[in-house]
């Protein structure tokens, strides 16, 4: 076989675990890093030094000073490195204490207000980051960016950085984690990253409604581009779901692919889960009922309770299906069941969830907040996994969920319909429920059915053992996505 040779990757991310999550995209770039690393590639993540990271806890280490002149503005800007846990495999830190020193990642932690000047704060970060690569001689083969909020580096490297000895090699991928947020902005912000306003004319690569479109700037100027399922790769280029950047898509379509996440099977796994009361797997699977007293009562509820308990840990955001949801609870809660949601998110979805379960204090509680060892105990608690997404780009929930033998009742989109197998389609091989129309009436028969299937305990059981039997590893994925740095590495689109 041709030996293909050491990757130099660098990812560019808001988030990474274990030192920032706020959904799904904190475990990926805090696994498939590692994995990559694991594979023999030199692999490093760039993130912001957050004021929430404990520099000591972190074991951050001073690597170099660099000075980034940004909006007219010298900034000596130090930079840390950290090793991530189990590997050598290291992310590296920005710090600015303007733009970072703040308690929340993107909005305002206490206000829950998105920062007014956030595209200032992700600008300077992308601007750091290159002026980092050139200033330290990092060369990497490529930068992998994550969403809006790293998407201008494509257009940076090809336009700022195209003569740079230090970039002209470097490549660009942009991965998307989530469509819905693309860093729309006044047209004249593109000056900030030192590029001409000129550059935003009606149609072009940046130009969005007369503003300024982060996402479509990403899509049109990176090497590739790629999404978290195949699934999702196909719905972006459709109206439905591609936010208004599907005609994009579809133009430079031959470049988006989707490669499904995987799941850290180490940190889950519910045979060794530090959080849990009692450990269990496939082949002792009546242990996992020892988690159901604790999880009840850390809801308030009584802790007795013997019948079908339902779930979600989440977002409470419109793209997690809340108006659904609104659309059925009351009717959902007529069944004998306990419904528990853990969540943080919009104000009016907070609120609304309180008020039902304010109104049903016996059958359904809310815990408003952020809190990862109640969630690791609700996947282990719990029968059934909630997840009625309007979209979802992956979703990792639903595969912890399946790992902890609690079977995911999903709106069929996206990775929830590429890792779940409605009882519906395939009694045998379901691992879960799942409903195809987006509206109450169908989420609240795919409950109906889950709960018929409970009352089965040889049926619950088959079940059960299809879903924690399934290989969400990353293992796979991270070979895809090596497959996918090589072809970059070696042929670029334009045509060096
Ligand atoms: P998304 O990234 O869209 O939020 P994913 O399913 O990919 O959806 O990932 C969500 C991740 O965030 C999961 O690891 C889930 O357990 C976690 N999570 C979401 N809300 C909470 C919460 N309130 N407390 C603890 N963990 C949460
Ligand atoms: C986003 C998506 C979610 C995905 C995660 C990691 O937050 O909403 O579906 O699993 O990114 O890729």
């Amino acid at each position: 076989m041709q030996r293909r040779g050491v990757l130099r990757i660098l990812f560019a991310s808001a988030e990474a675990l274990p030192w920032v999550k706020q959904g799904g995209l904190g475990d990926v770039l805090g696994a498939l890093p590692r994995e990559l690393f694991a594979l023999g590639h030199e692999v490093a993540t760039v993130l912001p030094l957050y004021a929430a990271i404990d520099r000591e806890d972190a074991g951050l280490e001073l690597l170099a000073t660099i000075h980034v002149r940004f909006q007219g503005v010298d900034f000596p800007t130090r930079i840390y490195a950290a090793p991530y846990p189990r590997s050598e495999c290291r992310a590296l830190f920005i710090e600015n204490q303007y733009y970072f020193e703040r308690q929340g990642v993107y909005q305002d932690a206490a206000t829950g207000q998105p920062w007014p000047d956030d595209h200032e704060r992700w600008f300077f970060f992308q601007v750091a980051l290159l002026e980092l690569v050139r200033q330290t001689d990092m060369n990497p083969d490529l930068i992998v960016c994550a969403d809006w909020q790293t998407a201008m580096l494509p257009a940076l490297l090809r336009i700022r950085h195209q003569e740079d000895r230090h970039l002209q090699r470097t490549r660009s991928v942009l991965a998307l984690h989530n469509m819905g947020y693309q860093g729309v902005l006044p047209a004249e912000h593109i000056t900030s990253l030192g590029l001409p306003r000129e550059l935003l004319f009606p149609l072009s690569p940046f130009e969005f409604y007369g503003q300024l479109n982060c996402l479509k700037a990403g899509i049109s100027f990176a090497d590739e581009v790629v999404t978290v399922s195949p699934s999702y790769a196909k719905e972006i280029c459709t109206q439905e779901l591609g936010h208004g950047l599907d005609g994009v898509l579809r133009h430079h379509g031959d470049r988006v692919q989707g490669i499904l996440n995987g799941i850290d099977v180490e940190e889950w796994n519910p045979a060794t889960d530090p959080w849990l009361d009692e450990h269990f797997s496939a082949a002792h699977l009546g242990r996992k009922a020892g988690n159901r007293p604790r999880l009840l009562s850390s809801f308030g509820l009584d802790g007795n309770y013997t019948g079908p308990i339902l779930a979600m840990v989440t977002r409470l955001t419109g793209q997690k299906g809340m108006n659904i949801l609104a659309g059925c609870v009351d009717r959902l809660l007529t069944r004998d069941l306990r419904l528990l949601i853990l969540g943080s998110g919009e104000p009016q979805f907070e609120k609304f969830l309180r008020d039902v379960a304010t109104a049903h204090p016996e059958r359904m509680a809310v815990r408003i907040g952020y809190d990862e060892a109640l969630a690791h105990l609700t996947y282990a608690g719990a029968d059934f996994f909630l997840m009625p997404s309007r979209y979802e780009p992956c979703g990792l929930s639903q595969m912890y969920a399946m790992r902890y033998g609690t079977l995911p009742i999903v709106h069929a989109t996206g990775g929830l319909k590429d890792t779940v197998t409605g009882f519906l389609d395939d009694a045998d091989h379901a691992t879960g429920f799942s409903f195809t129309d987006y509206n109450a009436e169908a989420l609240l028969e795919s409950v109906d059915t889950a709960l018929s299937a409970w009352r089965n305990a040889r049926a619950m059981r088959r079940l059960q053992k299809n879903a924690m039997k399934q290989d969400f590893s990353w293992e796979h994925s991270a070979k895809r996505y090596e497959d996918l740095f090589f072809q970059v590495r070696d042929h670029s689109r334009w045509g060096e």
